[in-house]
């Protein structure tokens, strides 16, 4: 079974992680960057574990140096998401990979972001919104900058702010100050938490930053009240269950919990998280949980039913996308 036509929404994708290798190796060809060791002989990423993916994707982020470099990287990202049947997706975008956190550079690189979002809009048929995201290991410092770059520029484009980084740097009460400034801008809130954290992690963060959804989330499954806490509170997970398989944050397909997240009531959504450093792309996830749970068509258009409820857009964006749904 293919399910590449089918129309997706996919809520947790890391512009910079969805950058196809050849398009990085390109860009370090043009800037003389030699960046030989983050790719093997088939040019493809390459890393020990999910420690050294981060230093890889730090790496390749040195070759996006100008708003243009981004507004390729949106459009080729788009490409490659379009041809996967997504209509509409939410892309992590952070400062401190587009100009350092400096505010007028950000609105620089936001508006060549957003010229290559509307340009895909037209010609593929594909709608962008933008979650402003903090690193965790760049520190609670260099997070206020990204909350306020988030808070300056919130808007139709970037609708909410996130956390994504090393989950063992720090705690969530850490980030509380640029979580409530970006709430307080009108931002919506979701944060990376139970990828390798505990469910400790999990619950500190609802706790103490009050996302209405998580990123993946899925170590909560270690600890069933807590689970039942997030069904009860409609806590959306944006479960990304390659990623977790391929960096080892989880067992294989068939033990991934995202099947008994699902089946006690959490509204589970699919995303690809960082899609060319896994070998995955949304087609292949559908197939992936099709095989290790039998979920079929009905099931996943179940599924991107929610993802459009919890997506950070306004109502009449939400309205448009639903009727592609239904194709
Ligand atoms: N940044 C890019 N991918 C990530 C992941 N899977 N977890 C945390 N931060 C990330
Ligand atoms: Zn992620």
């Amino acid at each position: 079974m293919t399910f590449q036509s089918l129309p997706k929404i996919e809520l947790h994708l890391h512009l910079e992680g969805g950058a196809p290798p050849a398009f990085i190796a390109g860009l370090a060809r043009e800037k003389r960057i030699d960046l030989s060791g983050i790719f093997d002989a088939q040019g493809n990423y390459t890393y020990r574990d999910f420690d050294h993916f981060l230093k890889v994707y730090e790496a390749a982020c040195t070759t996006l140096q100008t708003p243009e470099d981004f507004r390729r990287l949106t459009l080729a990202v788009l490409e490659e998401s379009a041809a996967n049947g997504v209509v509409y997706s939410e892309t992590f975008l952070s400062p401190d990979f587009c100009g350092g956190g400096d505010l007028a550079a950000w609105r620089d690189y936001l508006a060549a972001i957003q010229d290559a979002a509307e340009e895909a809009e037209r010609t593929m048929g594909i709608t962008l919104r933008g979650i402003v995201t903090c690193i965790r290991h760049f520190g609670p410092e260099q997070a206020k900058t990204a909350a306020m770059c988030a808070a300056e520029t919130r808007g139709d484009f970037i609708t909410g702010f996130g956390m994504a980084g090393a989950e063992k740097v720090g705690r969530p009460k850490d980030y509380a100050y640029s979580f409530d400034m970006a709430r307080e801008a009108g931002l919506r809130i979701t944060c990376h938490a139970g990828e390798w954290g505990g469910p400790d992690m999990v619950a500190d963060t609802i706790r103490d930053l009050a996302p209405e959804r998580i990123g993946h989330g899925v170590n909560a499954i270690h600890d069933l009240a807590l689970v039942d806490r997030i069904a009860e509170a409609g806590i959306v997970l944006e479960v990304c269950p390659g990623s977790n398989v391929f960096l080892g944050a989880t067992g294989g397909w068939r033990d991934h919990p995202i099947a008994e997240l699902h089946r006690r009531g959490v509204k589970v959504t699919v995303s690809t998280d960082d899609p060319p450093f896994f070998g995955t792309t949304m087609s292949t996830e559908y197939e992936m949980l099709h095989r290790a749970f039998d979920w079929d068509e009905g099931m996943f258009r179940d599924l991107n039913t929610v993802a459009l409820d919890a997506a950070f857009c306004d109502a009449a964006t939400r309205d448009r996308i639903a009727k592609l749904l239904e194709a």
